[in-house]
């Protein structure tokens, strides 16, 4: 199988992910209306810069940003800014200079492709199919970070993902234990130990340990806690198999007229194993005020430069 970047396609490699930043991202707004909610920093580096140095450690060679003409910014992030690698050069800001010189990771090669209108995130994905359509790939919802001080990128989670789909050829999806009564803000897997769960058999019995893979039953989208097949929910890592390309296009439209992607993992769950991947540490939810005041907060504790003057700081607003 072929598309257009790549002659000769290996199923069981994972080179490629999608990270979709075309949404409206209207849970920040206004902060959000002039700039990209991808490009909110977090400390001194914006959301989409974390998220690319995670697929770089898990050793994506090729990073499919699914953009629109509202978030230029992301593009130029990205980019090399003569000038201001000479200004800093001048000035003699090594630091910065190299900081700047680093954003992207030189082994990653990063390709836009636009999806005009927010029609959902199944129909962002297709949107980089021309790029990626017939290979397995990774996609990362860059509103969501995985806790870097919780867990080490090169090894765990998302390459790990990666190494379980090479291995198996399983697509993998990210899931995290959320409280009981969170569970409707979210995606919820049933695993398929609990697979009588719609008759009310005991919710989630079975203690995992994370990094643990659990066949998946069944997606149930934002359930009422009493309903919940689990308290584990999805978040915003997936590898999937080539298999799903031609699914896109059977999956019916969803709420608001929407393709939404988790339509789209059930149809291919109705012919293909998918496994949960239970997070080793923990994620942050930056696409909201609270997750991101919280994450920023928490990454700027840990952050070398600041983190004894915030620590403080904090001291002294609880006195
Ligand atoms: P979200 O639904 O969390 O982001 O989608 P949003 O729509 O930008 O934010 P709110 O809900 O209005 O505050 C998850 C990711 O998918 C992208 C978003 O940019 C976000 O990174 N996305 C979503 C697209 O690229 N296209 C879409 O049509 C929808």
């Amino acid at each position: 199988m072929k598309n257009i970047y790549q002659k000769e396609i290996n199923p069981f490699k994972i080179k490629k992910a999608i990270i979709p930043v075309a949404g409206l991202g209207t849970r920040m707004l206004p902060a959000t209306k002039a700039i990209p909610k991808e490009m909110l920093p977090i400390v001194d580096k914006p959301l989409i810069q974390y998220v690319v140095n995670e697929c770089a450690q898990a050793g994506i060679d090729t990073i499919v940003l699914v953009t629109h003409s509202s978030k230029n910014a992301i593009e130029n992030h990205f980019s090399k800014s003569f000038e201001l690698e000479y200004n800093l050069e001048k000035r003699i800001k090594r630091q910065l200079l190299a900081d700047v010189q680093n954003i992207c990771p030189s082994d990653i090669k990063i390709v836009h492709v636009r999806q005009d209108e927010a029609l959902g995130l199944g129909h962002a994905i297709m949107c980089a199919a021309p790029i990626v359509e017939g290979e397995p790939f990774a996609i990362l919802l860059p509103d969501v970070i995985i806790d870097e001080y919780k867990s080490n990128l090169k090894k765990d989670n998302l390459a790990e993902m990666v190494n379980n789909f090479e291995k198996t050829g399983i697509s993998q999806i990210m899931v995290e234990e959320v409280e009981p009564e969170q569970v409707e803000k979210f995606g919820i897997v049933a695993f398929k130990e609990n697979s009588n769960y719609l008759d009310n058999a005991p919710k989630h019995p079975i203690q995992y340990s994370p990094g643990e893979v659990i066949p998946i039953q069944a997606l149930v989208e934002k359930p009422r806690p009493d309903e919940a097949p689990s308290n584990f929910a999805i978040v915003g890592r997936y590898v999937l198999s080539a298999d799903i390309w031609p699914l896109f296009k059977e999956t019916p439209l969803g709420k608001g007229g929407e393709i939404q992607l988790t339509d789209t993992i059930r149809l291919l769950l109705k012919h293909a194993d998918i496994q949960s991947y239970l997070i080793k540490g923990c994620s942050h939810d930056c696409g909201s005020k609270f997750g991101y005041t919280k994450t920023f907060i928490e990454y700027a504790l840990h952050h070398e430069a600041i983190k004894d003057q915030v620590a403080e700081l904090i001291k002294e607003l609880n006195k």
